[in-house]
């Protein structure tokens, strides 16, 4: 027998899985993820587009935050793999394993900032951690950074002086610092009323049309997926029920997809979605 492991990795489409692809950034190919006896993820394939705004949607518990957890290996799968730009991320050693993560900005679904540092002092924060910056040129990232997320009256203020929609801004402008080619929001509405999330909505557009990042966006609020998405994938009963642009995903007539929209989008409407609970579940 020959020695399949060595042979380069083609994909479906006939390209290699280890060299870069012009379109698609990340590639997720039979994934499978078990916490002890509770199946996540199942063989799940997912592609994520080159400088668009990806946003997975699902229910509550469905394995969103542990399948994009897979694309910067902050978790193993038990099988399958994920190419970034050809790199099979699981493949690297912890010093490139570093490096690679750089690619990466995080949003987290609660912001995350030093309440004892001014929104200037957090956004510097990773440039002198990562960096050998001198402090006028982390001065002028930080300050254009902040200026494009339209931060500019924040720079003394401190974290607590601002409202939930400010302080997610804030905590883009220290992600976009380090220059990320994929910026990762896990679900970053959830707990704003409609308005501020419209705001973060604009902020993502804002962020992606200036920097040209690759964006994948969490999200169950379905208003907001509209608002933003380029492309829509829906994972349910541990795989990906369906996966496309948004006029695809608006035309499926998967039973369960049309279900969820409608519903989420009722929901929406009154101004219901997730005002009631503040997640601050950061996992
Ligand atoms: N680190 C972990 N250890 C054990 N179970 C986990 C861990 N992270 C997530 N899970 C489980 O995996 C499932 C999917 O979780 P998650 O991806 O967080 O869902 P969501 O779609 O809401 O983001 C849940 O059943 C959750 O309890
Ligand atoms: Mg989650």
């Amino acid at each position: 027998m020959s020695a399949p492991a060595r042979d380069p990795p083609i994909d479906r489409d006939g390209t290699r899985l280890d060299q870069p692809h012009v379109r698609w950034q990340v590639r997720v190919r039979g994934l499978d993820k078990r916490f002890g006896t509770n199946h996540v993820l199942d063989a799940v394939d997912l592609d994520i587009e080159r400088g668009k705004v990806n946003v997975v949607i699902g229910a509550s518990g469905a394995g969103k935050s542990v399948l994009i957890k897979h694309f910067m290996c902050l978790l193993r799968p038990d099988r399958g793999s994920v190419w970034v730009d050809g790199t099979d991320v699981f493949s690297l050693s912890p010093k490139p394993l570093s490096t690679f993560r750089r690619k990466f900005g995080l949003v987290f679904q609660f912001s995350a900032l030093f309440d004892s540092l001014t929104v200037e002092e957090n956004c510097a924060f990773p440039l002198k951690e990562h960096t050998a910056k001198s402090r006028s040129e982390i001065r002028d990232i930080v300050a254009d950074r902040l200026g494009a997320l339209g931060l500019h009256d924040t720079q003394k203020k401190y974290p607590g002086e601002l409202s939930g929609g400010m302080r997610k801004r804030v905590g883009l402008a220290r992600a976009l610092v380090l220059e990320p080619e994929i910026l990762i929001f896990d679900e970053p509405t959830t707990g704003l009323d409609p308005l501020a999330t419209r705001n973060v909505d604009e902020m993502i557009l804002a962020a992606v049309d200036r920097y040209k990042v690759t964006s994948v966006v969490i999200s169950h609020d379905m208003a907001s997926v509209f608002r933003i998405a380029d492309r829509i994938a829906m994972i349910q009963n541990r795989t990906i029920l369906a996966a496309g642009t948004v006029a695809e995903i608006q035309d499926s007539r998967e039973p369960y997809l049309f279900e969820f929209i409608r519903t989420s989008g009722v929901a929406a409407a009154f101004g219901a979605a997730d005002a009631a609970h503040d997640g601050q579940g950061v996992r």
